[in-house]
């Protein structure tokens, strides 16, 4: 492997909030990090910490939310406002019955009421779930049948698609439109008054759903302890300071959007910028310049997608304010970190974590040399390992599964009411991620792939089950094997291997009806199961490749599709 490396000059040290990483790496652990946070008002409750306290001391005034749309639309709150909004969310879902470890889930689009619920959820000690706006029919049952919901939030606009699911959930007793005259109305009349719930580290605050290989997505729940290495990782990794204006370009519906655009981030008192609207390079620059965005935490697929725009579109902005620059989500390629020292002055300090790990656990930092392509090391507190398949660790510059030694404070606490998928993460002590990778000789993490069939889309996770699933729920189908092809943009696109019904087949003899069924299916996915997780490409065939037991190899399409050897096939059914 060459290896290049960007070295940190004594400045980026000096002003680090993390000086010393090797330091820190060898003295820091988590009761060190007890400082950092308030425990005095109901016990650790992550809310309190990410906002309320802030808004006791001289931030009070302090705009901590920068809101804008599409439309241009903007406006700000100040700490002291959204910790009196959530309280008064706070104040009304207690008035619909909602009790502590109630799961209350959010279906909004990035609008205000987004944020101030989350923390007034948190702040009752009920449990916050979030949904992504692009999900449709079958991705919203399924999370809130598993969860339970009691009460949903939503909006005007993505009612019906609650409204086509809800006679069957049974669990969920209020659906609340936030943006109509009652909620709005009693939300203004509620108390902004609220004794913050007196919560446990170890109770659970925020859920969310992500996906595996095979099943339904996973509850994946995490507790108020998370707020502990979420602060930290603010601290250290994305460099957070009170002079900052911070820039996550994530979505709440994903735990960046939680972990790093409410939760951490704010705990560390910084403004941020939220912006409810499409990807669009120029107007993603006239952001920067406008807020005077100094951190920018975003995703290798947006970087990827700003470097296809050309260079000559960020002359025309001003961004003397960046300071540091943060990606997640994907592997970060180097073209994309030697790109952005070139037009920004900087390289982008790639992060790693998953849903499950709750906040960054491998990451490069301000005060230390990037190996550009590398991952970084672990935070400090926290051992990564490269193990075997049996959990044993691996040596120097060896390919295996990266791990982690549990417990961190951020580490989830158990998969929604499917205890033995919890326990399917760990093997001889360690969290197993999925993800495959090697350590080298100076501690340096590298990324090779996921060990499983996961797919990951414009930095989305998305089961390749869940759209196998929707694909042979379309009558025309009868069945079907999905994977991630590679793609120089997106990192993957879904890819969608169908088997037609037979009469269908009869049917559709030539290239523009081929194409028409393509199209049926892709719209099909994107209407049933979600916008981001449809096939951009669906290939037909006569049957696919399987177990003699019956299981599609996903494995054998993915070779196929990239021309490499199918390895072996001595479980496979005849195919
Ligand atoms: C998966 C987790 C945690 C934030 C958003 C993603 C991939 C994450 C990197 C990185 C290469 C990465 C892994 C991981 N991933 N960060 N820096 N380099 N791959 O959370 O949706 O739970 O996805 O994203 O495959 O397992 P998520």
């Amino acid at each position: 492997m060459k290896e290049d490396t960007y070295k940190k000059g004594k400045k980026n040290i000096e002003n680090a909030n993390l000086e010393d990483y090797a330091k820190a790496a060898r003295t820091f652990t988590w009761k060190d990090s007890r400082k950092y946070v308030d425990w005095t008002e109901g016990g650790l409750n992550a809310a309190y910490n990410a906002v309320d306290r802030h808004a006791q001391t001289w931030r009070k005034n302090k705009v901590a939310l920068y809101w804008e749309d599409e439309a241009g639309n903007a406006k700000k709150y100040t700490f002291e406002e959204l910790s009196l909004l959530s309280n008064q969310v706070g104040n009304v879902l207690k008035d619909f019955g909602v009790e502590r470890g109630d799961r209350v889930f959010l279906f909004l689009p990035r609008i205000p009421e987004l944020y101030f619920s989350f923390l007034g959820i948190l702040k009752i000690g009920a449990i916050a779930g979030t949904l992504f706006s692009a999900f449709q029919e079958q991705a919203l049952f399924d999370r809130l049948e598993n969860s339970g919901a009691k009460v949903l939030l939503t909006t005007r606009e993505l009612k019906p698609r609650v409204d086509a699911v809800k006679k069957k959930l049974p669990e969920l007793k209020h659906i609340l439109i936030v943006d109509e005259e009652p909620f709005a109305k009693s939300v203004e009349n509620a108390s902004d008054a609220l004794r913050i719930a007196h919560t446990d580290p170890d109770d659970y605050a925020f859920m969310l759903y992500t996906s595996g290989t095979t099943g339904k997505p996973k509850g994946v729940v995490h507790s108020h302890r998370a707020i502990l290495q979420e602060h930290m990782t603010a601290h250290w990794v994305l460099d957070l300071r009170d002079e900052d204006a911070y820039w996550c370009t994530a979505d709440p519906g994903w735990v960046t959007g939680i972990a790093y655009e409410i939760l951490g981030s704010w705990s560390n008192g910084v403004a941020a910028l939220v912006y409810a609207g499409r990807f669009d390079p120029d107007r993603w620059y006239k952001l920067l310049d406008k807020y005077n965005i100094s951190v920018w935490y975003t995703a290798p697929t947006a970087i990827r997608m700003l470097m296809a725009a050309g260079d000559s579109l960020i002359k025309k902005h001003n961004l003397s304010h960046l300071r540091h620059l943060c990606s997640v989500g994907e592997p970060l390629n180097p073209e994309a970190v030697r790109w952005s020292i070139k037009v920004f002055g900087m390289p982008f300090h790639d992060t790693w974590w998953q849903t499950e790990t709750g906040a960054i656990c491998i990451a490069n930092y301000p005060s230390m040399d990037i190996k550009i392509g590398s991952m970084g090391k672990p935070v400090p507190g926290l051992t990564a390992a490269i193990v075997d398949d049996n959990g044993h660790e691996l040596g120097v510059n060896k390919e295996g599964n990266i791990a982690l030694k549990p417990k961190w404070p951020s580490m989830m606490h158990t998969i929604w009411r499917r205890p033995q998928k919890y326990k399917s993460y760990f093997t001889n002590g360690w969290y197993i991620s999925g993800d495959r990778g090697m350590m080298d000789k100076d501690g340096y993490f590298w990324f090779i792939g996921r060990a499983d069939d996961v797919i990951k889309t414009s930095g989305e996770r998305v089961g390749p089950f869940e759209v196998e699933s929707a694909l042979v729920a379309h009558p025309s189908v009868v069945e079907a094997g999905v994977i991630g092809k590679p793609d120089t943009m997106r990192g993957e696109i879904i890819k969608a291997f169908v088997v037609l019904e037979k009469s269908v087949i009869e049917k559709t003899k030539t290239k523009p009806q081929l194409e028409k069924i393509k199209e049926e299916l892709s719209l099909y996915v994107k209407k049933h199961l979600a916008g981001h997780a449809y096939p951009r490409e669906i290939e037909f065939m006569d049957k696919l490749p399987k177990t003699r037991s019956g299981k599609i190899m996903r494995r054998i399409l993915k070779a196929k599709e990239l021309g490499l050897p199918i390895g072996d096939t001595s479980t496979l059914e005849d195919y």
